[in-house]
């Protein structure tokens, strides 16, 4: 069945390189077809490597032209090529330290996979995280080889561009060095007709480092945000985490042809466009909120990432989920904490338990992999993030920022684990992490199951944690968790106080003094990763929504309340209850709160969230009731809050010319969930389309453009829309995402099957292919129409495109990743689609990893 034997790599298994290397010289001759990689490499022994072995190069797809030690020749005998390495035997190497060189052609104009070196748009362009720089040239490609490395490029472009600072720049060529040690997979090259928007920054010690931001012609007026995102980004780690940057120069580099979102080479941050280009009429708020994350993640890597990094890739979430930590934080600062925890915990729930759910569910710390590209996964980022918000809750703000100094202090410079990570937090505050460190190795979400009492003022909440087996894992232990908690009176007051548990067993029983009864306000800010069973009371849930302090768990309660809603008018066709459309009615009302809270309290939850619920619950989830069951909530919310909704409306207008900033962004926000209510109950869609006429702002458009879709209202908008922004690469890709995602569920597969035939669907661009078939995923119940056309549609593409480019194939597989959910009509169908993927002989290595964890669920 194999073709090739897919090795897997284990934790168990890291040694320590045989050889390091102190510095790197490498010259490109660019050409498009045919570039001429020559490399200068300084190696000596590792003194912690048990002895001096066989000195084995990474290299992939690369045309040997000549190879040498010290300047002696090697002849091909004398070493031994596969199509992964390259070994020189040590009876060939010299005792002490030596010189390899050497000389490769490669060939980015046929380097689809958009990983080592290649080309968009006219453009040179890299990406080596993980295991890129292998197709560039001979390299310990691993990230604890750490060097320094010097550039030299020869191009016919007017930018030539490498990692750290310029030395030297003439006609067609030009020479950088970076100071800072660093691995391979940091190393970048762009290469291009390219312009800059320029600013400067000033560090608290006083260093002036050039901004620069790197776009095509004509795309230097859509810098400005991404710009101002940078800067308040290096402010912001000077003043938070006593971080400053440490070089002259800091350049981003917007390319349209990447895997995925950005990615953080030293001194040369390069972008997905769609994370770097903004201007009111082409971007959204979402987009402006994303742009300011990324930039904000990339440029927080230099230190966690770049100055501190990872020894081999079984770490990958130290540097991941501490840096997604510090752009949640970040975000959290620059915009509302309420608001920004609400939407990275709906991300969290939508992508990352549904991934520990199922058949791709893997521990923060994996213990092995095949394709460590398959493992840039949400647990890696999004629930490190969140075992990293847990640590911070439970040592205190003054022992993380202890923590975080020793950890600078004592691993700047080197390549690191997580139990150095786990270590210092030891050492600098004394904290038991026993049982906490578990988070990083064992997979799964726990469910916390919650028993209260009360009697002689005495409130006991008894707690019991379990966490269902994963694949590899049968039994789960206890795990420390902390639970952030404040009680409310029955006139809505606080009574008590509020405080963090430290929940470390399996059972056990906390006990209050209280006056009364509280209504518990547990998880705040939702200070764990788990899914609680509660066991709320509807009216206690309207309690919290209407008095919760909390801001998060007054939007939990709210969210509760409306899965439980959904699930009736899913089981029992039940319409939603009075008691609850009046609270979510007086809270969505309530003036004196944030417009941004007040959206998404309006929001449903999605057709996939109650899939997720209702098979927790041990029903079979069916999409089309589901569907079906969505619409007729947001058809009687509409009606119960009537003419209340044009008004709230009219309110949320945002007078005056656009601006990204939270406050209005809120406002608008406020107003797109209202038109959609509006619109669910008016067949004309004659508000959306009002809306769709008067906008002068992408985001205003584009929500009137998503009600008129799902309207079927759509046809001339659309056409409007395609005649005026076709040459906008990014824009053209919401004008595919958004005909299919909003679709009508019976008509999604044959919109897809159009747009797939369109000219303009350039399917080998990753971000267009995902706007189309990320699209179709998303309209849940077209995806998951019964004749399993919507199946076989997006396997024909998949495999089409894993031939060309498999990371970003692979990542597509997850689309499947819920199939043993479903009834047997769907999962017979998706099944086929999978065994289809697996038996197909010419697969990556990428995807079938992919497809053959799944089918094992
Ligand atoms: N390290 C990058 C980040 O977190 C993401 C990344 C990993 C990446 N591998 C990649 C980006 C491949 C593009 C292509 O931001
Ligand atoms: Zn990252």
């Amino acid at each position: 069945m194999r073709t090739e034997t897919a090795k897997t790599i284990r934790l168990a298994d890291y040694t320590p390189p045989a050889y390091l290397v102190e510095s790197v010289e490498l010259s490109f001759k660019l050409h498009e077809s045919a570039t001429i990689v020559s490399s200068r490499i300084r190696f000596y022994r590792n003194p912690a490597a048990s002895d001096g072995g066989d000195l084995e190069l990474d290299g992939v797809g690369l045309k040997l032209k000549h190879a040498a030690i010290d300047g002696h020749t090697l002849n091909p005998g004398a070493i031994v090529i596969t199509d992964k390495n390259l070994t020189v035997p040590v009876t060939e190497l010299p005792n002490g330290a030596f010189e390899w060189t050497c000389e490769v052609e490669i060939n980015p104009a046929a380097n689809t996979a958009l990983e080592g070196l290649y080309r968009s748009k006219g453009m040179f362009c890299t990406q080596c995280e993980a295991e890129g720089f292998r197709k560039i040239t001979y390299y310990p490609d691993r990230p604890d080889v750490l060097a320094e490395f010097t550039v030299n490029i020869e191009g016919d472009a007017p930018v030539l561009l490498s990692n750290g600072n310029l030395l030297e720049q003439r006609d067609g060529s030009a020479k950088w060095h970076d100071p800072h040690p660093k691995p391979s997979y940091l190393f970048a090259l762009v290469a291009g007709d390219l312009v800059s928007y320029d600013d400067t920054f000033t560090t608290k010690s006083g260093r002036h480092v050039d901004l620069r931001i790197f776009v095509r012609d004509g795309d230097q007026t859509r810098c400005a945000y991404a710009m101002d995102a940078l800067k308040r980004s290096m402010k912001w780690d000077e003043e938070v985490y006593g971080l400053e940057y440490d070089l002259d120069l800091f350049m981003i580099v917007a390319v349209d042809d990447f895997n995925m979102g950005a990615m953080e080479n030293k001194g040369l941050n390069i972008f997905n466009s769609k994370y770097v280009l903004a201007s009111p009429e082409t971007a959204t708020d979402t987009d402006y909120e994303l742009i300011e994350g990324i930039i904000a993640h990339e440029y927080f890597h230099n230190w966690t990432g770049n100055r501190v990094t990872c020894r081999d890739w079984f770490q990958l979430s130290l540097k991941e989920g501490l840096t997604v930590y510090r752009d949640q934080c970040f975000s959290a600062d620059m915009r509302s904490e309420a608001v920004q925890r609400i939407k990275d915990v709906q991300a969290l729930r939508s992508r990352q338990f549904r991934e520990d759910s199922g058949p791709l569910a893997h521990p923060v710390q994996p213990d092995s992999y095949i394709e460590i590209n398959n493992f840039y996964t949400s647990t890696i980022y999004e629930k490190g993030a969140e075992v990293i918000r847990m640590l911070a809750i439970l040592v205190g703000p003054d022992g993380y920022s202890k923590a975080l100094n020793l950890y600078f202090e004592r691993h700047d410079g080197q390549a690191c684990t997580i139990q150095d990570w786990i270590s210092v937090f030891e050492d600098a505050t004394g904290h038991d992490l026993t049982n906490f460190k578990r988070w990083y190795t064992q997979a799964g979400t726990p469910i916390v199951k919650v028993k209260t009492s009360y009697s002689d003022n005495k409130y006991t909440i008894k707690l019991s944690q379990k966490t269902k087996p994963t694949p590899g894992q049968k039994t789960k232990e206890p795990l420390t968790i902390p639970i952030a908690y404040g009680f409310i009176g029955a006139d809505g007051q606080q009574i008590g106080d509020n405080g963090v548990l430290e929940f470390t067993q399996k059972e056990e029983t906390f006990t209050f003094e209280l006056p009364e009864e509280p209504v518990p306000s547990l998880f705040r800010q939702f200070s764990a990763p788990i899914i609680l069973d509660a066991a709320l009371t509807r009216d206690q849930q309207i309690h919290l929504l209407a008095h919760d302090s909390d801001a998060f768990n007054r939007w939990e309660a709210g969210r509760a309340l409306a899965l439980a809603t959904l699930i009736k008018i899913v089981l029992q066709d039940q319409s939603p209850d009075a008691s609850h459309l009046n609270a979510l009615k007086t809270a969505a009302l309530d003036d004196s709160a944030d417009p941004a809270f007040r959206a998404l309290l309006l929001n449903i939850p999605s057709e996939d969230e109650i899939a997720t619920t209702l098979q927790s619950k041990g029903t079979t989830p069916d999409p089309d009731k589901i569907y079906t069951a969505r619409r007729n909530f947001a058809r009687a919310i509409a009606a119960h809050f009537g003419q209340s909704l044009t008004t709230l409306y009219d309110d949320m207008a945002t007078p005056g010319p656009y601006t990204p900033d939270a406050k209005n962004a809120g406002r608008r926000a406020l107003r797109s969930a209202v038109l959609g209510l509006m619109t669910a109950i008016d067949d004309t869609a004659s508000m959306a389309q009002a809306q769709y006429d008067n906008a002068d702002n992408m985001t205003e458009k584009l929500s009137a453009l998503r009600n008129l879709v799902t309207a079927e209202k759509a046809e001339a908008a659309l056409d409007a829309f395609h005649a005026q922004w076709h040459d906008n690469p990014n824009v053209l890709d919401k004008w595919f995402a958004i005909q299919v995602a909003a679709a009508a569920p019976e008509k999604a597969v044959e919109i897809t099957k159009a747009l797939s035939q369109h000219p303009d669907f350039e399917w080998k661009t990753p971000n267009r292919f995902r706007a189309l078939f990320g699209g179709l995923v998303q309209n849940t119940s077209g995806f998951h129409r019964k004749d399993g056309s919507g199946y076989a549609i997006f396997t024909d593409w998949l495999l089409k495109l894993d031939a060309l480019n498999p990371q970003t194939a692979a990542r597509m597989c997850a689309a499947f990743e819920t199939w043993t959910r479903y009834d047997k009509t769907r999962k017979a169908a998706m099944k086929a689609q999978l065994d289809r993927i697996a038996a197909t002989k010419t697969l990556s290595k990428d995807s079938r990893e992919m497809v053959e964890r799944i089918l094992k669920a």
